[in-house]
Parts: C-alpha cells; sequence; structure tokens
C-alpha cells in the first residue's frame, strides 16, 4: 500500500490513516503532525511554520519537500506509507513524484475522502487530541468519556491552535484553490480514488478498505 490520502480540513483523512496503520502496520505520514513537532520541539523551522500555520495558510514548499525528503528515505517506507496532508499542492505532487521514481516506490492510489463544507466547521472546532497518544476525540460526535482525558491512555486532552473559526474559513479556502486541483491531478494519472467520509468512522473505514483493495 503507497497511498495520498486527499480531503478538505476535517475530513477524517487522520481518523483513516490511523486505522489503517493499526490494521495494516503500514507507516503514516503526516507533514502536518511533523510540522507541529517542530512547533513543540520550538526549532527554527518550527517557530518559521506556526506563524503560518496560526494564519490557515500553506507552509512553504521548500520547507515541506526537504523535510518529506528526508522522511521517505527512511528504511520503514520500504513496507509502504500512507501520505496524510501531502502533497498539498500541483508543486508538491509533482515533486513527490519525482522523489518517489527515485525511490522506485511509485504511488499504488490517492483516495480522496469527500464530505460537504457545511459539516467541517463542527468538526473542526470540535476536536480534541490526545497529547501522549495521538488518537483523536470530537466534543459533538465522538467525546471522551472523561472530558479533557484520553480513554486509551489517561494523558491530557488539547485543541489544535489552527482549530479555531477565523481559521478554519481560510484553511478551507486554501484547500479550494491549491489542493483541490489534485483530485483532477490524480484522476489524470489514472490512480483516483474516492469515498464519502460521512456517516460512522467504522463504516467509512470499510469503504477506504474496499476502495483500496485491502482484505
Ligand atoms: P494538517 O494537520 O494536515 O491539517 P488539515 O489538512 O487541515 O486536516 P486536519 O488534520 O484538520 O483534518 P483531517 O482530515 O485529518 O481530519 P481528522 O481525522 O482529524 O495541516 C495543518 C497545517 O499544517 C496546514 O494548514 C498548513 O499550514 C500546514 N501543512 C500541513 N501539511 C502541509 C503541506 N503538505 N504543505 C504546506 N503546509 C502544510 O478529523 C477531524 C475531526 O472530525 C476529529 O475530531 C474527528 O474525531 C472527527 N471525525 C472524523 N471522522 C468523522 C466522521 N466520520 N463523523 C464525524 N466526525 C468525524
Ligand atoms: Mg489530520
Amino acid at each position: 500500500m503507497r497511498i495520498v490520502l486527499l480531503g478538505a480540513p476535517g475530513a477524517g483523512k487522520g481518523t483513516q490513516a490511523k486505522k489503517l496503520v493499526e490494521k495494516y502496520g503500514i507507516p503514516q505520514v503526516s507533514t502536518g503532525d511533523l510540522l507541529r513537532a517542530a512547533v513543540a520541539a520550538g526549532t527554527t523551522l518550527g517557530k518559521e511554520a506556526k506563524a503560518v500555520m496560526d494564519k490557515g495558510e500553506l507552509v512553504p514548499d521548500s520547507i515541506v519537500l526537504g523535510m518529506m525528503e528526508e522522511r521517505m528515505k527512511q528504511d520503514d517506507m520500504k513496507k509502504g506509507y500512507i501520505l496524510d496532508g501531502f502533497p498539498r499542492n500541483t508543486k508538491q505532487a509533482e515533486a513527490l513524484d519525482a522523489m518517489l521514481a527515485k525511490l522506485n516506490m511509485p504511488l499504488t492510489a490517492a483516495l480522496s475522502v469527500d464530505v460537504p463544507f457545511e459539516d467541517l466547521m463542527k468538526r473542526l472546532t470540535g476536536r480534541r487530541t490526545c497529547k501522549s497518544c495521538g488518537q483523536m476525540y470530537n466534543v459533538y460526535f465522538s467525546p471522551s468519556k472523561a472530558e479533557g482525558t484520553c480513554d486509551k491512555c489517561g494523558a491530557a486532552l488539547f485543541q489544535r491552535d489552527d482549530d479555531k473559526e477565523e481559521t478554519i474559513k481560510k484553511r478551507l479556502e486554501v484547500y479550494s484553490a491549491s489542493t483541490a486541483p489534485l483530485i483532477d491531478y490524480y484522476k489524470g494519472k489514472g490512480i483516483l480514488k474516492s469515498v464519502s467520509g460521512t456517516g460512522g468512522i467504522d463504516s467509512i473505514f470499510g469503504e477506504v478498505c474496499a476502495q483500496l483493495g485491502l482484505k
């Protein structure tokens, strides 16, 4: 499995990627998670990225591509990979194709998770994430049993800095302008699949596996 997950902010890319990791043991590479780790570590790159992320804009291609080139060379990628939130525009998609051709591990599919825009605001403002294990919750749709605490590991939950209404609006605009065109990009390459991202998380996962030809 060597896939890209496409979808608007809040569509459920991270949620479905984590289920694929759990079931098939293939690594998830989320550029958003890598950038948030750099922000938390307070590196120069992290400081530069935070200012852009808090505005809901895309971090410069040079930063993201450098980060991905390092990540894709690591040994665990040989098992396959799930790219979540990358590529984000045509330039990144073309750079990814070149990178993967060199490493001789081309994409097998690009899977688009489709959710109507009007559902996304509540998903994003309601999202809470575990500081320790990364498990995701939603105060409206799938709350943790005890407020603010992870059911799986007991650590505290946090709300992402970019999950504020104004920033979300900007992220959705950026998605429409820069990322949505990748649906046609991968259609043109004959590897596009899509699923509806509305409904229960487990039933969507069943459809994800079916679309990817997984048992
Ligand atoms: P990133 O971290 O990639 O965020 P995003 O694309 O905005 O996507 P999200 O993580 O918000 O949504 P998701 O689809 O993963 O949804 P999730 O599963 O969490 O990027 C953040 C920022 O980093 C960008 O804005 C940019 O600045 C920068 N960046 C990252 N990559 C970059 C790149 N390649 N180039 C340049 N800049 C980059 O689900 C959301 C919520 O919905 C959760 O609460 C979940 O529990 C809930 N939920 C999930 N499924 C369902 C369901 N079926 N029904 C109801 N609720 C559901
Ligand atoms: Mg995500």
